[in-house]
């Protein structure tokens, strides 16, 4: 099938390179007559059933997260040092890749796929990835495809992620004290999140705020950052600190557990628990006072691992099976191997054979230094 001149046009003034250009135009096609018919390269594996993924605890893999790039236009303190190198960029799966990927899981029974990075809007060409991938809701074959994002490039993105079928996405936040938010993310700029977050709203996307509950730095500011989310219909999770990556600073110093946040918390609210699951970590209560969520994820307080149904792709197509063990197997190597996608469906298989019950964490004054090497950017949380 040949590019018409426009289609010709569109790839030119997006900048991808042509190796990506298969996956835009399988996206042009789809939207010119509705229905997506796969060319030869996707075709290979895609139509064969596989067997669903299930690891040897007997928990079903149903949910793919992809870091699409390991860059950011920030840095926040807790996740990067503030000098960072960064992958070549040649040692990226293409945005083709990162389809054929994605697709092999949808393939294996995974019915929710995150892009995430990095920030997964700095990544040139990201929204032909969500373009393609839409076809996997058209089909039924996936439940979601959402989003975690600093917010940054929201305001350019929201309405298009939107038309792409993302219904909820999740923004990061961890203060509304614009002096406090470049402090955090060294780079930031508050104004931007907030257009962002507007944008996406507006866009008709469903948006839960993240925030990393620091110590001395926001640990006063949850029950205003509850109100403000909940004032505006979006649920609010507190995330525990987490020990990954060397980040320059000690991780005593920034750690909170949450538990004492609750605590602090309960003596201002009315916090009724729930059973209400997202099939992630968050634990949720309702403040009765605001009438809306608040979510907990406190790996080290309370280990979630007994019903994690995820794994952890980067992009350079590495896979993780659990985000807080060393263990890995790449997939890059077989995607590229070969055009049928055999050999990845066998390097995934061997992988998840070898998922493990659960993380290690720790932070005390015995182990300050990361408990892993790798920064969350690299797996996108
Ligand atoms: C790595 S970021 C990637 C997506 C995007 N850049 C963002 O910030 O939302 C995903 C999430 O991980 C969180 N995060 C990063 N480093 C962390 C750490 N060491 N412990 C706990 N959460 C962390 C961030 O706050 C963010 O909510
Ligand atoms: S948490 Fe997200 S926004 Fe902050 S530095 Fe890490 S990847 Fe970038």
């Amino acid at each position: 099938m040949r590019l018409k001149w426009s289609q010709k046009r569109a790839i030119r003034k997006s900048g991808i390179r042509f190796s990506e250009t298969v996956v835009l135009r399988d996206v042009m096609e789809t939207h010119v007559d509705g229905q997506r018919e796969m060319n030869s390269a996707t075709a290979l594996d895609r139509n064969e059933p596989r067997p669903a993924l299930v690891d040897p605890f007997g928990r079903d893999i149903s949910y793919l997260r992809v870091s699409v790039t390991d860059r950011c236009d920030f840095r926040c303190v807790y996740c990067m040092a503030e000098h960072m190198s960064f992958l070549p960029k040649a040692d990226l799966l293409t945005l083709e890749e990162l389809d054929r990927l994605c697709s092999a899981f949808v393939a294996r029974g995974v019915r929710k796929l995150r892009i995430t990075g990095g920030e997964p809007l700095v990544r040139r060409g990201i929204m032909t990835l969500f373009a393609s991938l839409s076809r996997h809701l058209a089909s039924g074959a996936l439940d979601e495809l959402t989003l975690t994002t600093n917010g940054s490039q929201l305001a350019q993105h929201a309405a298009e992620l939107a038309a792409h079928g993302v219904r909820r996405i999740n923004v990061s936040l961890d203060t509304l004290d614009a002096d406090k938010f470049r402090a955090i993310t060294r780079w930031g700029a508050l104004d931007q999140v907030m257009a962002g977050i507007d944008a996406a709203q507006k866009a008709g996307l469903k948006v839960k705020i993240n925030t990393v509950a620091l110590k001395g730095v926001n640990e006063h500011e949850f029950g205003q950052l509850m109100a403000w989310a909940h004032g505006r219909g979006m649920d609010l999770t507190l995330i525990e600190v987490m020990p990954l990556g060397e980040i320059g600073e000690g991780r005593l110093d920034q750690y909170l557990p949450l538990s004492l946040v609750r605590a602090r918390l309960a003596e201002h609210y009315t916090l009724e628990d729930l059973d209400y699951r997202t099939g992630g970590p968050a634990r949720y209560v309702r403040a009765a006072e605001t009438g809306g969520r608040l979510g907990f994820i406190t790996p080290l307080t309370h280990n979630f691992c007994e019903a994690c149904n995820r794994v952890r792709v980067t992009c350079t197509g590495t896979l993780y099976m659990c985000l807080g063990q060393e263990d890995a197997a790449d997939l890059r190597k077989p995607l590229r191997a070969s055009e049928s996608n055999d050999l990845l469906h066998a390097a995934i298989d061997e992988a998840i054979a070898r998922k493990p019950k659960g993380h290690d964490f720790v932070i005390d004054r015995r182990h300050q230094r990361p408990a892993l090497a790798r920064h969350m950017s690299v797996t996108g949380g």
